[in-house]
């Protein structure tokens, strides 16, 4: 067997993906191939928005450079004149630094949402991909919300950290760089090694945090599954009077989320703390060379002036440090989990060279094939039978033999382990999967709909028929009787993965989409269990129309439903082991005639007739 797929339990003991690999994968949506749609101007955005933050810091910078030409010119006791071209010239470096920053947002927008949009749907499109395997074993709420948390972390990590980290470095070595050039290397010293120490502390600090935001996180989310799970189960807990136990389960979880919540600020505060000491040393150190500097006549009061508010000016940016350096590093783990997500091979892929499926007659062919799950397990063992086109062949068996199976292996949500399924002479791996399963019509166990209108349920099985063929389709499925009574008709929803409709309802609606979607070979899994026997029998002769000149499976575990098939197989522990029409099996006295005879006698058949009078009564 091949590797188990994706699944929260397993996802930790993956390869993990190094920071600097997670952003390589990350970099093509920001930066997308040519032959991406509108990747043209989605580079040109991104380079104007770099050229913008280069702007919006050497605006920024050079700011004081400006304040202190106006200081100085104010500076000698008899100064006469207003210092009119600094003081503009300030005031218009300020003003560029604010709006090159918002020019930058703008121009950028689309480029982060766009890779937000582009990584969200290849990652469905892949998931669509996966096999079924890999869908049994996810739990979709974990997997909702780890695309979610991945597609936040895009826009963070661009946003904030991009826009945040980059800009910062830049204005600390363009400062550095004035200070050094303009002034003296003293004080280009003194800045970089404040930006070091403060840097230093707050990632520091910021990796001590981190566990009780961790910790506060988790607490969190149990108290909310907690809670969720208590309103799933809403007639349990009244059932069994429980109320006050879940609320005082949820609180205790809620006080130890309180207590690791209260942890997380103060250890903010004292992150904050820190860092405005750092900074003041480093201003206070500055200012009192600065001022050395002024008495020794080496510089001048605007010179003074400037050197303070370079520094308080880089203290901006950086307060957010410590946000900006957790975000980062969480950022990096969601999307890390997100693209996971894309390294889970498909199981059942199509052969390069793969042709559509030509259907002929629809004969299918099962030859020696066996199968398990989980190779510990074997499922089937040798399965041979050939559907000839256009007829019936019916799967008898008890619960667990296998005969859903052989409906999953004959849709190709698994490959076969041995043997091979032949329809119409292809074998059903070497041809595409979707024209595979664009051939054959299933009305499943266990149907499961869309949390939409009924008339979209049923559209669903072919988008473009129209509203008569859906009316014929639902009136050959006995269900249209049933929508009339519904006060608004085929726009009725149907709930949470149909759960408003009855198993027969649904069941039905699944008859009415198999119909409608037309192919030439049939699958019936139990398809008409969840009817009372009347209707049954009704649906059973539309079926039978329906299926007139094409080829069925059905599964039954009503043997009265198939006694006219061509050929019945019993299954028995993955093998058949009986095979023939049913006065053959019914002359052979096996398993069949045993089981029939059983089910004729058993109580069921009269509980069938009850719910008949009823059925028959209610019309
Ligand atoms: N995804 C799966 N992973 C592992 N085992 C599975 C899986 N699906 C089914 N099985 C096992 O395979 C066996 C055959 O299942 P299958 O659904 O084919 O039975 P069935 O004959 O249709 O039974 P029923 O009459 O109850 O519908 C069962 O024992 C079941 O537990
Ligand atoms: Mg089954």
């Amino acid at each position: 067997m091949r590797p188990t797929a994706f699944s929260p339990e397993n996802a930790e003991t993956k390869r993990r993906r190094s920071d600097w690999q997670v952003i390589q994968t990350l970099l093509p949506f920001l930066w997308p191939a040519r032959d991406v749609s509108e990747s043209g101007e989605i580079r040109l955005r991104v380079i104007v928005a770099i050229v913008c933050i280069g702007l919006a810091k050497w605006a920024t910078v050079i700011t004081p450079l400006y304040l202190q030409l106006a200081v100085d010119a104010l500076a000698p006791q008899d100064a006469a004149m207003i210092p009119l071209f600094a003081v503009l010239a300030y005031g218009l470096a300020r003003f560029l630094g604010l709006a090159f920053a918002q020019v930058r947002d703008a121009v950028f927008a689309k480029v982060g949402v766009r890779a937000v949009r582009r990584s969200a749907g290849a990652i469905l499109t892949h998931l669509h991909t996966l096999s079924l395997k890999f869908h049994l074993d996810r739990r979709t709420g974990a997997l909702s919300r780890t695309i979610e948390r991945g597609v936040v972390a895009i826009e963070s990590l661009v946003s904030i950290s991009l826009f945040n980290v980059v800009p910062t470095i830049l204005e600390v070595i363009l400062v550095g760089v004035i200070l050094w050039n303009v002034f003296s290397g003293v004080f280009a010293a003194i800045t970089v090694a404040t930006v070091i120490i403060y840097v230093a502390f707050t990632i520091i600090t910021t990796e001590w945090r981190m566990r009780f935001r961790r910790e506060s996180n988790a607490l969190d989310n149990k108290a909310n599954t907690r809670a969720i799970d208590s309103l799933l189960n809403y007639e349990t807990v009244k059932t069994f009077g429980n109320e006050s136990m879940e609320t005082t389960a949820y609180d205790n979880v809620m006080s130890q989320y309180e207590k690791a919540a209260v942890r997380n600020q103060s250890s903010l505060a004292l992150l904050n703390v820190g860092q405005s000491l750092i900074i003041s040393v480093g201003v206070v150190v500055l200012m009192v060379y600065a001022a050395m500097e002024n008495i020794a006549g080496r510089m001048t009061v605007g010179e003074f002036t400037a050197v303070n508010v370079f520094m308080l000016q880089l203290a901006q940016p950086l307060n957010f440090f410590g946000f900006v350096y957790r975000n980062i590093k969480q950022s990096l783990v969601d999307l890390e989990k997100m693209f996971e997500l894309l390294d889970v091979p498909a199981e059942v892929i199509d052969n390069p060279d793969a042709k559509p499926l030509n259907v002929t007659g629809g004969e299918v062919r099962f030859e020696g094939v066996s199968f398990a799950y989980d190779e510990r397990r074997p499922i089937l063992k040798n399965v041979s039978f050939t559907l000839a086109p256009g007829q019936m062949v019916a799967l008898v068996g008890a619960t667990g033999s296998g005969k859903s199976t052989i409906g999953r292996l004959l849709f190709r949500y698994y490959d076969v382990s041995e043997g091979r399924i032949l329809i119409d002479g292809q074998d059903i791996r070497d041809v595409q999967q979707h024209s595979v399963r664009k051939a054959i019509g299933i009305v499943p166990q266990d149907t499961v709909l869309f949390n939409d209108t009924i008339g979209y349920n049923l559209t669903y099985a072919k988008l473009e028929s129209s509203q008569q063929d859906i009316e014929k389709a639902a009136e050959l499925a006995h269900i249209d009787a049933f929508i009339k009574t519904l006060p608004d008709g085929y726009q009725t929803t149907v709930g949470e993965r149909g759960l408003k409709l009855s198993g027969g309802e649904k069941q039905r609606v699944a008859i009415a989409r198999v119909i409608l979607k037309g192919s030439p070979i049939l699958l019936f899994d139990e398809a008409t269990s969840a009817l009372d026997t009347h209707t049954e029998k009704e649906i059973q002769a539309n079926l039978r129309e329906v299926a007139t000149g094409r080829s069925t499976l059905v599964i039954a575990h009503r043997l009265s439903t198939i006694v006219d098939a061509d050929q019945i197989l019993v299954l028995d522990k993955g093998g058949i082991v009986e095979r023939g029409t049913y006065n053959e099996l019914m002359a052979k006295g096996g398993l069949f005639a045993a089981a029939w005879n059983k089910q004729q006698r058993s109580l069921a058949v009269a509980d069938e007739i009850v719910k008949d009078i009823f059925a028959a009564a209610s019309e």
